[in-house]
């Protein structure tokens, strides 16, 4: 068998001497002819392998270089270098790749997070991806759990639908279409008759239309993939493709939705805190080091763990909208007119200068926003009776802003026929959807959670290019 080895997290949790034991992975440095620090990726710790001075080939040693896979025989013996009980004296040495140092873009020093991003298939080697997608990898194995543990289904929504979530308009059409010699209707339109589908098709924006269909079969169902959208947006919070959660619950108010989530979002970050300790300090400490570049007053107030502990031990906060606004409006931010959109009048959207705001400057911990003017959000939220908000909820959160979005769903047909009505929705395209305000509908609520969001927060990362493995934006879709 060739795969009988150790991993090195395990090997290095172990305090076994004296045992003959077979590590492989890939090489970050090579010191003195004699010390080679490798790595399997499944900590960020190397192990330190001793290949004595003599005992190993010329040509076998000059191999030996960063980013080459090894695989390493040896005795496991206790380690006179600090921070490491053991390390491993090399009986035998074979390489599994070679690797051209001239050529190997990663080198055993710092690079930027910019330049990483250009050899994102390279970058899991380096000590800070490495912890970001342990991190991500736990949210991911931590949200099944949590939904798993409480019952709920997973639900796999369609990727490729004909409907329009959101209503955003903001999608990426599926075709097998030709784009020369388009078949076109007598007026000019497109002719979708001759389409793979036989109509309009586009990349989802979100599970929830097909998630509410089941949760009226299962009463409590999540989804859990990929969703995509099309908007322009080039920030530091914004991905084309992004993962998203999406639980859908029968039986649930606002109130019972933004205990779901509030009670949600803890769990996986203290599953994170319990399974990914080292990552966390050492992602908390490169943070600690960023910062120091920036002044005083554009640093965290906590570190990660600090923030991260903060945020599992105390309530969010809940405010209406109107609230939010009359806080904003009053605050001397704005009086200053320090934003760069002014918070003059009920009814304006909230950039996330204001958000932020919310968060990090007035309460200073997470803010759950609810019952939002009407005209700013999707139809299907369930309307209040002051004929004015919804029954919606958004939670903010500190450095991020919107990390939640979510509602409770009108399941009222009237006022659910008369909103679309309002909006210009097509009712004759949504019939399935409507079809369940007709056949026992019942109260019922969901939101959804930005994965990669919920990932920045977590690994205290700035960049969400940086806590997804290739990721899609304006002007870039490498790898
Ligand atoms: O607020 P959004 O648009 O809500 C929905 O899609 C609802 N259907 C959810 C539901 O009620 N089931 O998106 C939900 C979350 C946002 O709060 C944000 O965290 C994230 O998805 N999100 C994005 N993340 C990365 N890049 C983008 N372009 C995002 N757009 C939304
Ligand atoms: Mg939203």
């Amino acid at each position: 068998m060739f795969n009988k080895r150790i991993k090195i997290k395990d090997l290095l949790a172990s305090d076994q001497t004296g045992q003959e034991v077979t590590v492989m992975g890939w090489v970050r440095t090579f010191r003195n002819n004699q010390f080679i620090a490798l790595n399997d990726g499944s900590t960020n710790n190397n192990i330190q392998v001793v290949a004595e001075l003599g005992k190993f080939d010329e040509s076998l040693l000059k191999r030996i270089t960063t980013g080459a896979s090894l695989k390493i025989t040896g005795e496991s013996v206790p380690s006179l270098g600090k921070g490491q009980k053991l390390e491993i004296k090399a009986q035998r040495i074979e390489v599994l790749g070679d690797s051209d140092a001239e050529k190997f873009p990663l080198q055993p020093k710092k690079h930027s997070l910019e330049f990483l991003r250009e050899i994102a298939h390279l970058r899991f080697r380096t000590n800070t991806f490495g912890a970001v997608f342990r991190v991500r990898h736990s949210l991911a194995f931590a949200i099944h759990k949590f939904f798993n543990e409480k019952g709920f289904v997973y639900l796999h929504t369609p990727i490729v639908t004909a409907s329009d979530a959101e209503g955003a308009g903001e999608m990426f059409k599926v075709t097998t279409l030709p784009f020369d010699n388009t078949p076109r209707n007598e007026d000019g339109s497109v002719n979708f008759k001759e389409d793979f589908f036989g109509r309009a098709t586009n990349l989802t924006v979100s599970g929830q239309l097909e998630g509410e269909l089941a949760a009226m079969a299962f009463s409590e169902i999540y989804t859990f993939g990929p969703t995509f959208r099309a908007e322009n947006s080039n920030t530091a919070r914004h991905l084309a493709e992004f993962w998203m959660i999406e639980p859908e619950m029968a039986f649930y108010d606002l109130e019972d939705n933004m205990n779901l989530a509030e009670e949600f979002i803890k769990y996986i970050i203290r599953y994170a805190m319990e399974h990914n300790r080292e990552d966390l300090e050492f992602l908390a400490q490169r943070l600690a080091e960023e910062e120091k570049a920036l002044p005083q007053d554009k640093r965290s107030e906590m570190g990660l763990i600090e923030k991260l502990e903060f945020v599992v031990n105390n309530n969010f906060e809940r405010v209406t909208y109107t609230e939010a606004i009359d806080i904003l409006r009053e605050s001397n931010h704005n009086k200053k007119k320090k934003f760069q959109y002014l918070v003059d009048k009920w009814g304006v959207d909230l950039q996330s200068e204001h958000e932020r705001y919310l968060v990090e400057k007035h309460f200073k911990k997470p803010v759950i926003l609810t019952n939002y003017p009407k005209e700013i959000k999707a139809f299907y939220m369930r309307q209040n009776d002051d004929g004015k908000t919804v029954a919606a909820m958004d939670i903010l959160a500190p450095g991020i802003g919107e990390i939640v979005g979510g509602s409770q769903r009108e399941e009222r047909l009237d006022r659910l026929e008369a909103r679309m009505d309002e909006m210009h929705i097509p009712k004759e395209e949504m019939w399935w959807y409507l079809d369940t305000r007709r056949f026992g509908a019942v109260p019922h609520a969901g939101f959804g959670l930005g994965f990669e969001r919920m990932v920045l927060f977590v690994t205290g990362m700035t960049n969400i290019r940086d806590v997804i493995a290739f990721p899609r934006t304006p002007k870039n879709a490498e790898f």
